[in-house]
């Protein structure tokens, strides 16, 4: 979503906010804008489209200063126009803002009573135009900027900038990130460390509520109640916000490839020997009555994978959920209750509100997270971070494997405390888990028969998937990839529901693609297979050897997976889900890493 950079500097500004806003373009925007104070005047350039296009504006039309914010845009209210694009301007102010101002309708009125009128349909322009309007009573700009921030209802991260202050920066977090970056007589303002990255590895994370007037000289951060705050300024390790392709042609590509690597850095850091070292003291699986799981898209899909584990291996019961349901349903959470939230970014706002319903009724909130400094691992009694590295690709891939290795392994901790899994069989599953980066490589191996496949799948309008038990979450998770990468329609179906409508679907032009092991049940998934293939559907079974054999010659296209253990398939077979959804993506020509209309990181509902 939005990104947000401001810069307080010794150079010329505007090319290091492009850059910086580049850095951002994982998040998905749809407009770009910068604004800088030079000899005292504030002015803006903005774009509709990709950053090339503010760049270029700037080579026609540049934009001096040493002081400036720029901002990308992720449309909500109004449209991807040059006019909604941030900076908004108000007199002398400008802002750029992540977020939603939900009051900003209210505040409108108020502004009308004093005869202002909005030139735009953003409810960020009200921003502005509240700060221009306190100015004008007198209040100096950090005065203005605060009583403005005061009246803000919603999630927001803001940063101030005003003509005529050449050395001052207001920046205010509440719902959405923000980080300050220090630098050596410049200091910088982010939406994350990964924007300031080639500027400075000095970082404080505003916590939420905080306000802080920034100049040259440092930061002032106030909280919510305007007492002075003390927040810590990290070193933050400049490789985890490195981002390049790597020489990959996508991040995408990159970040599947980086799979077999990410997941041995995470089993090194969870594994000793034949015990699972993750962080959770005082955690007493006994006296857990029961687990609840909120996340939202792949981080749900990987919950649902999840739930498989923990009622079959640690006999555990769970309810999975999607975030924006839970959060308004008002769930009831008897004690006995663990809640657990997955999420990549730890800023996805539906999640973060689920996280916070259940904050004073369930026992424990954990967290399982990438971003250990993000809000929900913050706001979690323990957080657990899946080591998969900075993610840019929208659609999230060595995350999700990351999640789940993750997930088993707790799983796998509570069937060992819980008695349902004694020593020998938890070491013969770590022994197995160790073994999985080996896997990974061989199933990356199998690229070219998977490119092959996709080649024909992405002539398809619609595509089914259908998985059974732990094949089933999985297949939801090749349908999402799919269909946000190569915009082809795709639905997954357990197989045993096939017969219960989707069947009517079936025909030559619908792919199906069964993801099925040879596992306990896939002799049932087997018949499913010959009732599509029975009504003239084609089939694209992702199997292991012994599956191909068994499922005979009349299937459409066979990628083979090497051998995996029934519990520990969902990670392996993610990685075919993903290259699959890759090369459909490539053949259509689609903006694999940014597709149309996704953000990474969704901090609005
Ligand atoms: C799909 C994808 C999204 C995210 C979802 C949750 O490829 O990436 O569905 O999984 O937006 O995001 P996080 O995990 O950051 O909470």
């Amino acid at each position: 979503m939005c990104g947000i950079v401001g810069v307080l500097g010794d150079h010329e500004v505007a090319p290091i906010l492009v850059e910086a806003l580049r850095r951002l373009e994982y998040r998905g925007y749809d407009s770009a804008g910068i604004a800088t104070v030079n000899n005292g005047q504030l002015d803006r350039r903005r774009a509709v489209g990709k950053l090339v296009n503010l760049s270029d504006l700037l080579v026609h039309d540049p934009l001096p200063g040493k002081s400036g914010i720029g901002h990308t845009r992720w449309a909500t209210h109004g449209a991807p126009t040059t006019g909604n694009a941030h900076p908004h301007r108000a007199g002398r102010v400008a802002v750029v803002h992540n977020g939603i101002i939900e009051n900003y309708k209210e505040l409108r009125a108020e502004l009308a009573g004093h005869g202002i009128r909005p030139e735009t349909e953003t409810d960020t322009e009200t921003v502005a135009l509240l700060c221009q309007h306190h100015l004008d009573q007198g209040k100096t700009p950090v005065d203005a900027a605060v009583a403005t921030i005061d009246a803000l209802k919603g999630a927001f991260a803001l940063v101030f900038l005003f003509d005529g202050e050449a050395d001052l920066l207001i920046a205010a977090r509440k719902g959405s990130p923000l980080a300050i970056g220090h630098g050596d007589g410049e200091m910088y303002v982010g939406s994350d460390a990964i924007a300031l990255a080639p500027l400075t590895n000095r970082i404080t994370y505003l916590e939420e509520g905080d306000r802080a007037v920034v100049t040259r000289a440092g930061a002032e951060i106030r909280d919510q109640a305007g007492k002075l705050a003390n927040r810590e300024i990290r070193e933050i390790r400049l490789e985890s916000a490195r981002i390049d392709k790597g020489g990959y042609k996508h991040f995408m590509a990159k970040e599947i490839a980086e799979q077999p690597g990410v997941l041995s850095n995470a089993l090194r850091a969870y594994l000793n020997r034949d015990t699972i070292a993750l962080p959770v003291e005082g955690l007493d699986f006994n006296k857990i009555d029961r687990l609840v799981m909120v996340a939202c898209g792949t981080a749900f899909y990987a919950c649902l994978t999840a739930k498989y584990w923990f009622e079959k291996l640690a006999g555990l019961p769970v309810e999975v959920d999607i975030a924006s349901e839970f959060r308004y349903r008002e769930p009831p959470i008897p004690s006995g209750t663990v809640a657990l939230f997955v999420s990549q970014s730890g800023e996805t706002a539906d999640t973060l509100a689920a996280l916070r319903y259940c904050r004073d009724k369930a026992d424990r909130i954990i967290s399982v997270v990438n971003v250990p400094e993000s809000s929900i691992a913050r706001e979690s009694d323990i957080a657990l971070p899946i080591h998969a590295g900075v993610e840019v690709g929208v659609a999230s891939t060595k995350a999700f494997t990351c999640q789940l290795n993750v997930l088993l392994l707790l799983a796998l901790k509570a069937a060992h405390a819980r008695g349902r899994m004694d020593d020998a069989a938890l070491a013969g599953m770590l022994d197995d888990l160790r073994g999985m980066p080996g896997l990974f490589n061989a199933a990356l191996d199998r690229d070219g028969v998977i490119a092959q496949a996709a080649q024909k799948i992405a002539e398809a309008r619609d595509v089914l998937f259908l998985g059974r038990g732990l094949m089933y979450p999985l297949a939801l998770e090749g349908a999402l990839k799919l269909k946000e990468i190569s915009y082809i329609h795709a639905e997954a179906y357990a197989s045993g529901e096939l017969k219960h409508g989707p069947i009517a679907l079936i025909d030559k032009s619908v792919p199906v693609i069964v993801m099925a092991p040879r596992d306990s049940l896939f002799e049932k998934t087997v018949s499913n297979m010959q009732e599509v293939m029975a009504r003239g559907g084609k089939v694209c079974l992702i199997t292991d050897a012994a599956g191909a054999q068994e499922a005979g010659g009349d299937v459409w296209q066979v990628i083979r997976m090497p051998e995996v253990s029934e519990t520990l398939a969902p990670l392996l077979y993610a990685l075919p889900a993903q290259l699959l959804a890759y090369h459909a993506a490539i053949a259509k020509g689609t903006d694999v890493d940014q597709p149309r209309n996704l953000a990474k990181s969704v901090t609005v509902e």
